[in-house]
């Protein structure tokens, strides 16, 4: 594509950019339509529609990064689909299947390809598709008609000049419940977290940390990403609980430290009185990949991992191999990425 569009890739940040083309399709009378490209960034729907009063919606974040040859490619897309389908079974929306999710993707990114910032640059083109109930309703039961759609905005480097490590709080509130919907990708999920950040913020924290929700005594989240640490003797910890959104680049992580960093690794509980037998920890989404943790404020006490000005080289070396794989710097294991 040869349109050139105003943008000054080096200011960049997370931020709404709206561009040219989104796909659009709708369900009605129990099947999807064929869907298309819109020019139309707004949504025009009944004023009783079970998005706007029950929350009955869910999304996804990905992106496509431009590599070095110029080409573009997609990171493991088919896993957004598939954690979007497990997030429409929980709250009664239809499920839009795997390969038309894909497909809409590569549409989005074709279409808006002049709006992918350039290789070198760190900044990637950052798709969000979505599910919302719509048609007229008025009593607690799912919608009669859904539209699932992408947009997507070009997004800057997270860390523009090297990674800084953040510091996060324990939060006094919890962001799920136990067998609730932390496992879903739900918008009332992150209405719940709003609150808490603002507050970590305000006390000079990056975000919070939530803890299980039933017994609040393990690490379950940190803000919007999953928690992983490193032990002292060199083993990846990660935890788990049904509560805790499966995120795509914990288990791409998890597969790059025990594939390519040769570590040893694990998905169990991590108590938060055990935090100190972590000599590095991070925070890893799709938005930041992974952010250093400096350290955590716990019972009146900040407890420092590696540092609070520098990553430790564990973090460095999977945060390295991730954003390689992301660019084509490094070959990816079979299926993670899906060249355009
Ligand atoms: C609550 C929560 N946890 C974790 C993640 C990280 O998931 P992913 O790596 O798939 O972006 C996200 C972002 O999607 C999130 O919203």
């Amino acid at each position: 594509m040869n349109k050139n569009v105003n943008i000054d890739w080096s200011k960049l940040d997370f931020s709404y950019i709206k561009t040219d083309l989104r796909y659009v399709s709708k369900w009605k009378d129990g099947k999807w339509d064929e869907g298309s490209l819109i020019e139309s960034n707004t949504i025009t729907l009944s004023e009783a529609s079970t998005a706007l009063h029950y929350g009955q919606q869910c999304f996804e974040g990905l992106k496509a990064y431009r590599r070095k040859d110029g080409k573009i490619q997609l990171f493991r897309p088919d896993q957004n689909a598939k954690r979007m389908i497990n997030s429409c079974r929980r709250i009664l929306m239809p499920e839009f299947p795997v390969e038309n999710f894909v497909n809409a993707c590569i549409d989005v990114v074709k279409a808006n390809e002049a709006y992918i910032p350039p290789y070198g640059t760190y900044g990637s083109l950052y798709l969000r598709p979505f599910i919302i109930g719509v048609g007229d309703n008025l009593g607690v039961r799912p919608a009669p008609e859904f539209i699932f759609s992408v947009f997507c905005s070009p997004v800057g480097a997270y860390f523009k000049g090297g990674m800084v490590p953040v510091n996060f709080n324990v939060s006094d509130y919890d962001r799920a419940a136990p067998n609730g919907t932390g496992g879903a990708k739900v918008g009332g999920n992150y209405a719940a977290s709003m609150l808490s950040h603002e507050n970590a913020v305000k006390e000079g924290f990056a975000d919070s940390i939530y803890l299980d929700p039933a017994t609040h005594t393990k690490i379950e989240e940190v803000g919007a990403a999953n928690f992983f640490g490193i032990t002292k003797d060199n083993k990846f910890i990660t935890p788990k609980s049904p509560s805790i959104l499966p995120s795509i680049t914990k288990y791409s992580l998890l597969y790059i430290a025990k594939e390519y960093l040769h570590l040893e690794v694990e998905e169990r509980d991590v108590y938060i009185d055990e935090i100190d037998e972590f000599k590095e920890a991070g925070a890893c989404g799709t938005a930041a990949v992974i952010s250093p943790i400096g350290g955590i404020y716990y019972k009146d006490k900040l407890h420092v991992f590696h540092s609070e000005t520098e990553v430790g080289p564990i973090t460095k070396k999977l945060y390295d191999t991730l954003i390689g794989i992301q660019f084509g710097d490094v070959p990816a294991p079979e299926g993670w990425v899906v060249e355009i």
